[in-house]
């Protein structure tokens, strides 16, 4: 619903009865109720008064008590004080007019029914408060990152300047465009071009290309000169944390990087990790360590090389990406609001679609594990497009063989690709020693479907995955069933074999 749609007002009086009435605390425009008001109203019906009508709006998609299901309501949207005095005094009839005679979605309207409120209560009764209106302003504000009201209209609304609301909201306008700002800076510094960042933002280009030359955050270095942590910087820009780092980091060496994001740099091909740094990526299933993804990035690319990663997920590459000033293009079926980087992409190589655009450096190809997490990958993808995690054993292994030679095909001859993944058998249940080969997948599967792909393996790297996910039960569970658990997890590095001419 667009900003003034809802201004006109209807006049039809009609009698309720004040329990009908909702009073609902979103769009009530003061921090409180006045006892003092209602009390007199209260002696004032006493001696016969007559009140104007009290101004009300028919709502559905309005949350149950409980904040479950949606209904209906009717709202009260100017007279809670008359109101108030109308249900203390036990009387059964309140005079009404509508704002709009047509029930409105409450959840579209929330904003528009806030303001309305406090319009009519600028101009009578208990006017509404500075405080009152600096809240209100701030709320509307920080509920409308896309500034759909502006300074001008909020003043309006709320019989104050537009300097008054400037000086109240400027600090939550600045934030916003500084996180849209900061997203620009992102998308940019991954290598995405200013026509695909002002599509993906619906900007223009040229406010696109005004926020990658113009936005400095100069200050970084003072505010770390003060003693601030990078958790107060990011939020202080209002920036995710991955590029604040980034911006810290910038011009530094890899090695440098390492040591100032206290990782150590593993000089031998055994990488344990056993958690994941919070600073990079999401929350995700089956979420990497950021260090893993850092180590493949410092001995197989260089600065400004182009990364793309296929099944992103939580977006831990990309984060490490831009700290160690890669480039990256990154899909997945499921990409998270939150991050435009990712973009959807349903790989199913067997139609031999790639969507990608330029040719990249490395493939850091983290798919899922088989089985492994199979419920929580399934539950963000859909049955048309689903998660190779549901595919049988021969449709799993089938994909891989596609997407290698699809990679193959769209690669250059120099392209390295580091393929995760961990043996897969049905460990729990199954003791050591009836384990069916047929049964399992493991990275000896993977070696062979590369090579039968024209790629050849130059390292096997191990990253063990943490054995601590299970319980000690779990443990002695196995132990009394003779079954010997993996936690092996392998990085297969692989170049294209070069036909000789
Ligand atoms: C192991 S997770 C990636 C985790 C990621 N590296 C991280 O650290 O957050 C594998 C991802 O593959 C995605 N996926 C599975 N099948 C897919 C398909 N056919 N096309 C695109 N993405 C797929 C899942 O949605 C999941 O996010």
């Amino acid at each position: 619903m667009e900003r003034d749609s809802l201004s006109s007002n209807n006049t039809n009086k009609q009698s309720l009865t004040p329990g009908d009435l909702t009073w609902d605390r979103f769009i009530y425009p003061r921090g409180t109720k006045s006892q003092k008001t209602i009390d007199g109203y209260i002696e004032a019906i006493a001696i016969g008064a007559q009140f104007p009508p009290v101004k009300i709006q028919k709502v559905f998609n309005y949350p149950d008590a409980d904040g479950g299901q949606t209904t209906e309501a009717t709202l009260i949207i100017d007279g809670i004080h008359r109101w108030s005095a109308f249900k203390e005094k036990g009387i059964k009839e309140i005079l009404a007019i509508e704002f709009k005679n047509q029930p409105i979605d409450y959840q579209e309207n929330k904003t528009a029914l806030l303001l309305e409120s406090a319009k009519c209560n600028t101009s009578h009764g208990d006017r509404l408060s500075p405080n009152d209106k600096k809240r209100i302003a701030r709320d509307i504000a920080s509920s409308d990152p896309e500034c759909r009201y502006t300074e001008s209209s909020l003043a309006e609304k709320l019989g104050v300047s537009q300097q008054t609301v400037n000086a109240w909201i400027t600090d939550i306008r600045t934030r916003q465009r500084t996180n849209r700002a900061s997203i620009i800076i992102r998308l940019s510094r991954l290598g995405w071009t200013q026509e695909k960042i002002a599509e993906t933002t619906k900007m223009t280009q040229g406010r696109v290309a005004q926020i990658i030359n113009n936005t400095s955050f100069g200050k970084i270095n003072n505010l770390l000169a003060q003693g601030r942590d990078m958790e107060y910087i990011a939020s202080h820009y209002n920036m995710e944390l991955a590029l604040a780092w980034a911006l810290r980091l910038e011009g530094k060496t890899d090695q440098e990087k390492f040591k100032e994001l206290e990782w150590g740099l593993r000089t031998w091909d055994q990488w344990n990790f056993n958690e994941c740094d919070e600073r990079f990526g999401d929350d995700w299933p089956g979420r990497i360590p950021a260090q893993l993804v850092a180590h493949t990035l410092f001995y197989f690319t260089k600065p400004g090389d182009l990364v793309l990663d296929p099944m992103a997920g939580g977006g831990v590459v990309p984060d490490v990406c831009l700290a160690f000033e890669r480039k990256c293009h990154a899909f997945d079926l499921a990409p998270s609001d939150s991050r435009p980087e990712i973009e959807y992409h349903h790989w199913d190589p067997q139609k031999g679609t790639w969507p990608v655009t330029k040719k990249p450096d490395l493939i850091f190809f983290d798919p899922p594990y088989y089985t492994k997490k199979a419920k929580e990958y399934e539950e963000k993808a859909n049955a048309n497009t689903p998660s190779i995690s549901s595919y049988t054993k021969e449709d799993y292994e089938r994909f891989f063989k596609n997407f290698f030679t699809l990679a193959h095909k769209n690669v250059k001859p120099a392209t390295t690709l580091a393929f995760l993944n961990a043996d897969w058998r049905d460990f729990e249940s199954t003791p050591a020693l009836e384990v069916k080969s047929c049964k399992s997948i493991t990275i000896f599967d993977y070696h062979r479907l590369l090579s039968e792909t024209g790629w050849e393996i130059i390292h096997r790297i191990e990253c063990p995955l943490s054995s601590e996910r299970l319980t000690g039960n779990m443990v002695q569970n196995m132990q009394d069933k003779r079954i010997l658990g993996t936690i092996g997890r392998t990085l297969l590095i692989a170049k294209k074999v070069l036909t000789q001419t």
